[in-house]
């Protein structure tokens, strides 16, 4: 429970980003050897990548000479070279050579840096760390049943015009089924019904604990008789983690502030089952239109919210929109308090109509 007089949250306002937070930048193939891309989270330019030896980095792409992106420079894989007057720095971020200034007027080594990022690379997923403490944020979820080095078999990423908390509340919304996601592969057009699943907390979030699928025939595919188990945890990283006899499937879906209303959502798909593989591209439409729905959901929902009109986070079906921004909430005031965070989520079970 909340303390009786809690301090204000400072920075829980509606769509305002978490700090002190792992965010995905980007799939790790979106990033080869020797190559930069240019990204922008949380408004913040950011020039993410790679050097010859395979480590992923994160700059602020902004040249601390005169502002010019360092994206656009040339790379070789150890330096970054600034194209406007050929400042270099390192994947650290420390200016290592500015041409123009004669010997006498170098200002030395290590003087000069652009801000670097950490960032750490888990199972197929670049992540860049905001924030100031790397000991207060989330740890970043590992799939249970894949090794360090697993990669998505497919990813699909769409930008959302919406902001965070939006693009969150939409993606864990159990009532939109039957309205958004009206596909003869997902839904058949039978009658609603009540459904009934037991909630737990987990670290940094809550989890809806295993169990058989029922309503669905994309499960079917899988075989062996799957049991499934769905995760959110914060910032904005919601998994659903099947098995099915000695096989894992996971959908890792996770949004990444772009700015203050745009939102990316990555859809990573991980099986272990090697006769999947080969369907890919069968699949990959099916995933498209899927998330297209959600998506075209949330931008049309954008018209009102541009309102800012008061919202209903109504029983159970929005009974987890509600946990997440206590969530959100908790881990504010637990930084602002200097204590550790305690999760307010208890285990319940939700029942609603699907
Ligand atoms: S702006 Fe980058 S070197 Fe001058
Ligand atoms: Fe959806």
């Amino acid at each position: 429970m909340f303390p009786s007089s809690p301090p204000e949250p400072t920075a829980s306002a509606h769509n305002a980003p978490l700090r002190d937070v792992w965010y995905l930048a980007a799939g790790s193939e979106a990033v080869t050897p020797g190559r930069v891309v240019a990204k922008t989270m949380l408004g913040e330019p950011i020039l993410l990548g790679r050097d010859k030896e395979g480590r992923a980095f994160a700059l602020r792409d902004i040249c601390p000479h005169r502002g010019y992106p360092l994206s656009t420079g040339p790379f070789d894989g150890r330096e970054v070279t600034c194209p406007y007057h050929g400042w270099r720095f390192d994947t650290a971020g420390l200016c290592t050579a500015i041409p123009a200034v004669v010997e006498e007027q170098q200002p030395g080594p290590g003087k000069i840096k652009v801000r670097s990022y950490p960032v750490r690379e888990q199972q197929g997923n670049i992540w860049v760390f905001f924030g100031e403490d790397e000991t207060l944020a989330p740890a970043i979820p590992v799939i249970a049943g894949l090794p360090d080095d697993a990669r998505p078999k497919l990813r699909e990423v769409v930008i959302l015009e919406g902001g965070i908390d939006d693009a969150v509340v939409g993606l864990m919304d159990p009532a939109h089924g039957p309205y958004i996601h009206r596909s003869w592969f997902w839904r058949t057009g039978r009658a609603t019904r009540v459904k009934e699943k037991q909630f737990e907390p987990s670290p940094w979030g809550f989890t809806m604990t295993r169990h058989k699928p029922s309503q669905s025939r994309a499960y079917l595919v899988l075989g062996g008789s799957p049991t499934t188990e769905i995760t959110f945890r914060l910032p904005c990283i919601r998994w659903e983690h099947i098995m099915a006899g000695d096989h894992v499937m996971c959908h890792f879906t996770t949004l990444t502030p772009i700015s203050g209303n745009r939102t990316e959502i990555t859809h990573s798909i991980y099986w272990t089952q090697p006769w999947l593989t080969p369907l890919t591209p069968l699949l990959r439409p099916f995933v498209k239109t899927f998330l297209k729905q959600d998506c075209d959901a949330m931008t049309t929902q954008q018209i009102g919210l541009a309102h800012a009109p008061p919202l209903l986070l109504l029983g159970d079906p929005d009974a987890q929109a509600r946990w997440y921004h206590r969530l959100k909430l908790e881990f504010e005031r637990a930084k602002a308090e200097g204590r550790p965070f305690a999760n307010p989520v208890k285990p319940r079970v939700l029942k609603w109509r699907t």
